[in-house]
């Protein structure tokens, strides 16, 4: 194993310690007012001490207002600095990076816990079967975009004073960034829609926000998404075109997903034939962007044998692999994989058992946040976790929301 556990250089000098990041996993474990628990950020504590080169927390929002999921941390201000100082301290005496990910839901916005759901357009998140519960949003007016863009900014500004030591912008999955950039959620024929100019510039101008507040010193990355992987919506072409885009911006670290919702291609079950055979869901845009741009490549989606993150790296198609799931299954992965040689990553599908539910897929999420709950008790995680009591315990917490006094 050579270039894996190898370092590499951000183009602002930072070093990562070797290629393993683990990529964004919403945790749901804030507490009832959206500060990070003492269980989410033992998760943290647990995931330093496997020494990967990156850890980037799941989806952190930037309007108490807005939210994804019940239980999602919100910085706004500096309200938690003491659990943001604890947060960022599990890195410490580690060289590993820990960035967050700043994220607005925008119309991806459960309508039972969300009273104003926004989008770039008016447009509603379409699910077979999950129509009741997505509001129709309302299309955001400038003055609102401005303070979305501000927000973003300032909640990386918070992160950095409490020592995190990057930040990302979630600009994939179909929350509001990926939104703007998706003809078929963003219809608006302002200076925020049309032209795929147009529909960038929202994710352009919050890293811009983002840089101007954190300086030029801090790693700011992106995640987005190779395409939406619905007719009519951002294609590769698209995509590729805004990475062209990108690449005329100070930015360190491209995060490359795809999918929404709507289309959850993140978590591989939505496959171009052309990549059914393979580990890994996005290679071939990879290497189409490879061509297109001097940033530095991380890819995530299906990485599970060394063998093939090992031939990506040496093949030079990317800079960093990206893992989610094993994360939450294998805590230490990449000392794992180090020093006690692990070759292949087991991720197990979690079923419910009922045939409507388990079709449709999407459980991966519930079940694979279930375990990093446990991990953030102190516990192993249970691979035989029961899928059905995932989903119990997830609409409870949802229940619990949409009926809390705030
Ligand atoms: C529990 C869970 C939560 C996730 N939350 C996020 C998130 O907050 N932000 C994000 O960009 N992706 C999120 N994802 C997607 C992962 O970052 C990743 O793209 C996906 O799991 C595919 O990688 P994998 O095959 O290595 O799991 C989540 C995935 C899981 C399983």
């Amino acid at each position: 194993m050579k270039i894996l556990n190898s370092s590499f250089t951000l183009p602002n000098g930072t070093i990562l310690q070797n290629r393993i990041a683990k990529s964004a996993l919403s945790e749901n474990m804030g507490t009832k007012k959206h500060a990070p628990s003492k269980e989410l950020i033992n998760a943290y504590r647990t995931w330093a001490q496997g020494n990967p080169g990156l850890l980037i927390t799941g989806n952190v929002m930037v309007d108490y207002t807005a939210i994804g999921e019940p239980r999602n941390v919100v910085v706004e201000d500096d309200r938690d600095m003491a659990l943001l100082k604890e947060w960022a301290d599990t890195v410490k005496n580690t060289d590993t990076h820990l960035w967050p990910q700043i994220n607005h839901p925008g119309r991806q916005a459960f309508s039972k816990i969300n009273k104003d759901v926004v989008a770039p357009s008016a447009i509603p998140v379409k699910i077979n079967g999950m129509k009741s519960m997505f509001k129709i949003p309302r299309a955001l007016v400038e003055e609102e975009i401005l303070d979305i863009i501000n927000r973003f900014g300032n909640t990386a500004k918070v992160f950095k004073d409490a020592g995190f030591t990057g930040a990302q912008i979630h600009g994939a999955h179909g929350y509001l960034v990926s939104q703007f950039l998706s003809p078929l959620s963003n219809t608006r024929n302002d200076k925020w829609g049309g032209s795929l100019e147009n529909r960038a510039r929202f994710a352009i101008e919050v890293y811009r926000n983002i840089r101007k507040k954190v300086g030029p010193e801090f790693p700011v990355g992106i995640k987005i998404n190779s395409a939406d992987f619905q007719r009519g919506g951002f294609t590769e072409e698209e995509s590729l075109e805004v990475l062209q885009l990108l690449d005329q911006e100070g930015m360190d670290l491209l995060e490359i997903s795809g999918g929404s919702y709507e289309a959850p291609a993140m978590m591989g079950q939505v496959k171009k034939q052309s990549t059914i055979d393979r580990e890994v869901y996005f290679m071939d845009y990879i290497r189409k962007a490879r061509k297109i741009t001097t940033k530095p490549l991380m890819l995530t989606g299906g990485f599970r044998t060394v063998e093939l993150m090992e031939n990506a790296l040496a093949d030079n198609q990317l800079d960093i692999i990206g893992l989610g799931r094993p994360f939450c299954v294998n805590p230490h992965v990449a000392d794992d994989i180090f020093i006690r040689g692990l070759k292949k990553l087991e991720t197990p599908t979690p079923l419910t058992g009922i045939k409507a539910i388990d079709k449709v897929g999407g459980l991966d999420v519930i079940w694979y946040a279930k375990q990093i709950k446990l991990i953030g008790q102190g516990k192993e995680p249970d691979l035989n976790f029961s899928g059905l009591k995932a989903l119990r315990q997830n609409a409870w917490l949802m229940f619990q929301k949409a009926f809390a006094k705030n």
